[in-house]
């Protein structure tokens, strides 16, 4: 067994790179808001990673697929609702979280990785993202990961991890020295890998939980901050994948499945808040926060029809992570500038290349009214 197995716990067969793409979740503000952020962090500094070079890592490792997100490349638009509780208004002054607000959401399931016609997995990572807009354009953009943790802290880390991952052309299959390397470089990974691995991975999109994993804050209306980590939860009780998926023909099943639960009724999650307390590790989201924190239901999202990726739909949004209304903030979490500078980057790349069509290619399916 390779060190990399050793670490993930073995991965159902899986060759070391399809751990890597696994785990490298790990997956339209304008350039210059996003590059503005990135000084502020200090990210541009000469000599050091800049978003292009992390972008450039991304097509180095899965090549250049015209058109298509450099990760989180495979994907299907959802379409439905939220409807908040109003049980967070209390901690922040945020719109959309006021009570009996029901709004219009535009969002994207995808799975974490390079490529667009990679077929599905039942280990690789999904992921949720959404844009909720008021009639006034105020926007709330978030992208969310199926994980329990992020498997790195820093960009830096982050850019190592992916050409770790990158198959030697003599094998097809990461180099395991280097694969070594980077964990041997970072421990916080090591353990943010046994979290992951000990989570339960659930049957396909529809009972998937999506988490933030990256802190944020929420400022009330009298200005006080609470740290918050956010995450959708089916209502549908999870249920774990079974043997028979791992022999699935079908390259697109997760995303049939889905197309197909869609079909037939609405899915609903909830959006459970998870309130921080002082000393709640917020600049690491390898680190998870305990599990006595207090969580609030703000909300419930109701997803009632897909659509393929197409010209004006999800494929042409830039689910930048620092779109944010005003009553939510960033927290000090250093992916979070570097998340939005690296996103910019990869929608500037793809939005002037031509576009091929999704292999995702379910017709639109005509949800339960609104
Ligand atoms: C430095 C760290 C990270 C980098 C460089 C990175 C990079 C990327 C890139 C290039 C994309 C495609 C963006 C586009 O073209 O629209 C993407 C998508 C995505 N990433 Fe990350 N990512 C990072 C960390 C994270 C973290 C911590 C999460 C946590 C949830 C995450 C969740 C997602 C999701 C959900 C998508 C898909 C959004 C969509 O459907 O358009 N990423 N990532």
């Amino acid at each position: 067994m390779s060190l990399l197995d050793q670490i993930t716990g073995g991965a159902g067969g899986l060759s070391p790179r399809a751990v890597i793409l696994r785990l490298c979740a790990i997956g339209a503000v304008t350039a210059a808001s996003a590059s503005g952020f990135a000084y502020a962090g200090g990210w541009l500094s000469p000599g050091r990673l800049t978003p292009e070079r992390m972008i450039d890592g991304f097509q180095e490792v899965n090549g250049v697929h015209p058109g298509f997100r450099r990760n989180h490349a495979k994907g299907l638009c959802v379409e439905g609702r939220f409807e908040s509780s109003g049980a967070a208004a209390g901690l922040t002054r945020v719109r959309m979280l006021a009570p009996g607000v029901v709004l219009p959401i535009t969002g994207r399931v995808a799975l974490a990785v390079g490529t667009p016609d990679a077929a599905d997995a039942a280990g690789t990572v999904r992921s949720l993202a959404l844009r909720v807009r008021l009639a006034d354009g105020e926007e709330w953009r978030t992208g969310m990961n199926s994980l329990p943790v992020f498997l790195v802290r820093t960009p830096e880390a982050f850019y190592e991890q992916i050409l770790a991952g990158k198959p030697d052309p003599a094998t097809g299959k990461p180099d395991p020295a280097r694969m070594k390397a980077f964990f041997a470089a970072h421990p916080e990974s090591v353990r943010a890998a046994a979290l992951i691995n000990a989570r339960t991975i659930t049957s396909g999109f529809a009972d998937s939980t999506y988490a933030s994993l990256n802190a944020y804050r929420f400022v009330a209306a009298d200005g006080t901050e609470t740290p918050v980590r956010w995450a959708m939860v089916p209502e549908r009780a999870p249920v774990a994948q079974g043997a028979a998926d791992a022999g699935r023909a079908d390259p697109n099943y997760l995303f049939d499945d889905l197309e197909a639960e869609l079909r037939r009724a609405p899915l609903r999650w909830r959006l459970v808040v998870t309130l921080g307390r002082p000393g709640d590790p917020t600049a690491d989201a390898t680190l998870p926060w305990p599990s006595d924190r207090k969580t609030v239901d703000a909300g419930t999202l109701v997803l009632t029809g897909t659509a393929a990726e197409g010209p004006g739909n999800c494929r042409d949004v830039n689910f930048d992570p620092l779109v944010l209304p005003d009553g939510i903030a960033p927290s000090d979490d250093p992916l979070l500038s570097a998340r939005s500078a690296a996103y910019s980057q990869s929608f500037t790349r793809r939005a002037g290349e031509p576009k091929s069509p999704s292999p995702v290619k379910d017709p639109p399916v005509q949800g339960a009214a609104l």
